[in-house]
This record gives C-alpha cells, sequence and structure tokens, in this order.
C-alpha cells in the first residue's frame, strides 16, 4: 500500500542523513508504530509518506504510484487519501468545532465554500455523525481554542474523519497530552483503525502505549531502520538497540 523503497533525507548540504536508506512496506491494515529517540528521523518518515518533505533519494510510492514524482495536481489527489494528525493538533483557534470539522472535506468542497463557511446540510450532518465518534458531539458549538488539549485532538481526529482516508498518518499524535489523556486517545485511535479498516502510520516516543495499540513496530536509529517486528519482540534489548545507552 505505502512503500518506501531505498529512502534517504538530507535536509542539507553537510548535514547529516535524516533517514538513510529507509525500506517499507505498509501493507493495508496495520498499524504501524515507529520508535525512535529525539532527532532519530520519525518526523521526517512521516513526512516523506505524503510529500510534505521530499527524499533526496530514493522513493515513496502509494499503491504503485510515485508520490516523489507528483506534482501539483497529482500530489494533491495522492494526498486526500491520507489523513495526518499532529502534536499541536492545528485547529483553527477562532472558528467552532463543527466547522473545524467540516474542513476535513477540503478535498472535495469548492474553496470558496469551505472559506466563507458554507457548508451543505449533508456535510453538516457529517460533522456531527464524526463528533459523536469521538464522543464530542455536545462541543460542535465551542470555539476550538477554548477546548483541552485531548478535546482538541478529538476534534482533529473527527476533521480526518470526514476525508475518509485510507491511511491515517501522526506525527506524534498524543506528545502534548497528559499520560492518562494519551492512553484515551490512543486507544480512540486503535478502535477507529480496527471499525473504519483505516491502515495507520504514526510515530510515538512511549514504548509502552506503542505496544498496546501497534500491530507491528518500527524502530529507528540516526536515520536507519534498526527494528522491525511485531511490538511482542520489542524486549529490553531491543529498546536499547532503538534508543541507544543512556547519555
Ligand atoms: N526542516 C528541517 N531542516 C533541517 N533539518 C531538519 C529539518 N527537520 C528535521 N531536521 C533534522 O533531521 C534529523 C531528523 O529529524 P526528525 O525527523 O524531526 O526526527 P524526530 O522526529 O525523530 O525527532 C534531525 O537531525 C533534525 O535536526
Ligand atoms: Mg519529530
Amino acid at each position: 500500500m505505502l512503500q518506501f523503497v531505498d529512502v534517504s533525507k538530507r535536509y542539507a548540504h553537510g548535514a547529516p542523513l535524516a533517514l538513510s536508506q529507509v525500506s517499507l512496506d505498509v501493507a493495508e491494515g496495520e498499524f504501524v508504530v515507529v520508535l525512535g529517540r529525539s532527532g532519530a528521523g520519525k518526523s521526517t518518515l512521516i513526512r516523506c509518506a505524503n510529500g510534505l518533505v521530499s527524499p533526496s533519494s530514493g522513493e515513496v510510492r502509494w499503491n504503485g504510484r510515485s508520490v516523489t514524482a507528483a506534482r501539483h495536481r497529482e500530489l494533491l489527489d495522492l494526498r486526500s487519501e491520507m489523513g495526518m494528525i499532529f502534536q499541536q493538533f492545528h485547529l483553527i483557534d477562532r472558528l467552532d468545532v463543527q466547522t473545524n470539522v467540516m474542513v476535513g472535506r477540503f478535498h472535495d468542497l469548492p474553496l470558496w465554500r469551505v472559506l466563507i463557511g458554507s457548508f451543505p446540510a449533508e456535510v453538516r450532518e457529517q460533522a456531527r455523525q464524526a463528533l459523536a465518534r469521538v464522543g464530542i458531539d455536545h462541543l460542535a458549538e465551542q470555539r476550538a481554542d477554548g477546548l483541552s488539549g485531548g478535546q482538541q485532538q478529538r476534534v482533529a481526529i473527527a476533521r480526518v474523519l470526514m476525508q475518509r482516508p485510507k491511511l491515517l498518518l501522526g506525527d506524534e499524535p498524543v506528545a502534548s497530552l497528559d499520560p492518562v489523556t494519551a492512553d484515551v486517545i490512543l486507544k480512540l485511535l486503535k478502535e477507529i483503525h480496527q471499525q473504519e479498516r483505516m491502515t495507520t502510520l504514526l510515530n510515538l516516543h512511549d514504548v509502552r502505549l506503542a505496544k498496546q495499540v501497534a500491530t507491528r513496530i518500527v524502530g529507528i536509529r540516526s536515520g536507519r531502520v534498526v527494528f522491525d517486528g511485531p511490538p511482542d519482540q520489542v524486549d529490553d534489548a531491543r529498546i536499547r538497540e532503538i534508543y541507544g545507552a543512556a547519555e
């Protein structure tokens, strides 16, 4: 479904490789968690998946189509099949929750509708359902910036559900949340993964959480894949391999 073929990335001339010859094949239905210490290349990997970052060499393919070679319209087209959630939620603060969720339909609505907030009844109804799905339909009219972190991430997940993506990407989606909320949000993502059959690729830095939700764990260290296997193989020795000795 999503293939990284010998992908390397160097951000600047003379800088170290952020990714080094990464080859990975994410199959439909997997829940892949990428683990690694800060600076290992996790965000770079996730961002290469949807072309937010271009590899310096190698190629990313999506269902056989090259993300790396895609430009403009074709890239937007590929991206419309991939949803993304972020550590900092990326909501539009001054807008209410429901409007933030409806923005998830931007791929197939005329831009003017999104800009003036004029959404068809069918989209409004779909947004209500997405909010109910993530357990916060009662917050639909509230401004996004008045919500807690956990609530904001629920809004971002509802927005992604509107998009009906085939692949969900997440760049540290629970890193800004307290441990209890992080747990709840990850469980929600796991539930959505199972119920909507949404293939998921996200990075986390909490090994315990990763083992709870992942069907497969990829460990990266200094831009290289140093582990790729099922969660039950991630023991203390593997963790040391992925994270390195404490400094
Ligand atoms: N936009 C950027 N410009 C220059 N260097 C970057 C950029 N993004 C990341 N890097 C560098 O690439 C390496 C990998 O970073 P990143 O993918 O953000 O790692 P992680 O998400 O695992 O913390 C780091 O050395 C980081 O400093
Ligand atoms: Mg990162």
